[in-house]
């Protein structure tokens, strides 16, 4: 239902204090897990050869194939065991203070509901089938679980800079949004592009978006949109390039110079972009 929110400005009553409730695996009814296969077979069919070599082996070890919403006992299992890292659920969006802090100490917020029907192909907030099969499978690769750790500290870190708004692109652009080039080409892995089966097309074939190389400064100026596909995408060389780049960077002097520096509109390009893909626009503007 559209006017169901889970986004609360306290804990609600039976969270804790870090916001977290138990899962309650044995609550999900048939047609909510049935509603999670749906998906999952919708994306896994679609995933090979188009999902980053990370996200693809993450599902494997992870046996997210075996049928139902994961029982976060069992999951959790296998991910600590990878990278160290656990799943909590959460009853919807958390503060960002209290999300960075889970983040840096190797936990992943993921809601515990899933989207009906009629949400399919487009909800306004993330739901257990984006979180978990989104979020989790990049999470079992040793490099991107230091690149989220990293980033939760770097967002406490920007709180104190008011700068939130400027990282919050390099999550949109990377974690949700990211492509990477593999040896056999583009790839996504980013959560919102693979747990989308719109945009996992989109992103990687439509002539429509932009598609750039990843350059951490220009990134950061680049607005974004939340209410449809992006008009650009960020391709990055390599995980390790990405954790390197954004570990040893201070970002506090770059937040100092991006306050003097003008934001970048959602479609342009500037002079300076290494361009993969200039796209045509097309789709944004007929949709406008
Ligand atoms: N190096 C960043 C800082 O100085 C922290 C960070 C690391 C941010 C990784 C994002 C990703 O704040
Ligand atoms: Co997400």
């Amino acid at each position: 239902m559209a006017d169901v929110t889970h986004v609360y400005d306290k804990p609600p009553q039976g969270a804790n204090a870090d916001w977290t409730i138990p899962q309650q695996w044995e609550r999900f009814s048939a047609d909510e897990h049935g509603m999670w296969d749906r998906l999952f077979a919708r994306q896994s069919a679609m995933l090979p050869g188009r999902a980053a070599d990370a996200f693809m082996r993450g599902i494997d070890l992870l046996k997210l194939e075996q049928p139902g919403i994961p029982d976060y006992r069992a999951l959790n299992a296998r991910l600590m065991a990878a990278t160290g890292w656990q799943v909590v659920a959460v009853p919807g969006l958390v503060p960002d203070a209290v999300f960075f802090d889970h983040l840096a100490n190797r936990r992943f917020p993921a809601g515990n509901f899933i989207r009906s029907p009629e949400q399919l192909d487009y909800l306004q907030e993330p739901d257990v089938f984006h979180d978990v099969f989104g979020h989790v499978p990049m999470l079992a690769d040793p490099v991107f679980a230091d690149y989220m750790v990293a980033y939760g500290k770097g967002g406490l870190r920007s709180l104190g800079f008011g700068a939130l708004h400027k990282l919050a692109r390099l999550y949109w652009y990377t974690v949700e949004f990211g492509l990477i080039e593999e040896a056999g080409g583009l790839r996504i892995y980013g959560a919102g592009i693979v747990s989308s089966y719109g945009e996992s097309l989109f992103a990687l074939n439509d002539p429509s978006p932009n598609r750039i190389r990843f350059d951490l400064l220009r990134l950061m100026r680049s607005a974004y949109r939340i209410d449809d596909y992006q008009q650009s995408y960020f391709v990055i060389p390599s995980i390790e390039h990405l954790l390197k780049v954004t570990v040893e960077t201070d970002f506090a002097p770059l937040y100092a110079q991006l306050e003097q520096l003008p934001d970048i509109a959602i479609a342009d390009i500037i002079p300076s972009d290494q361009v993969i893909t200039r796209g045509t626009q097309q789709y944004a503007q007929r949709r406008r």
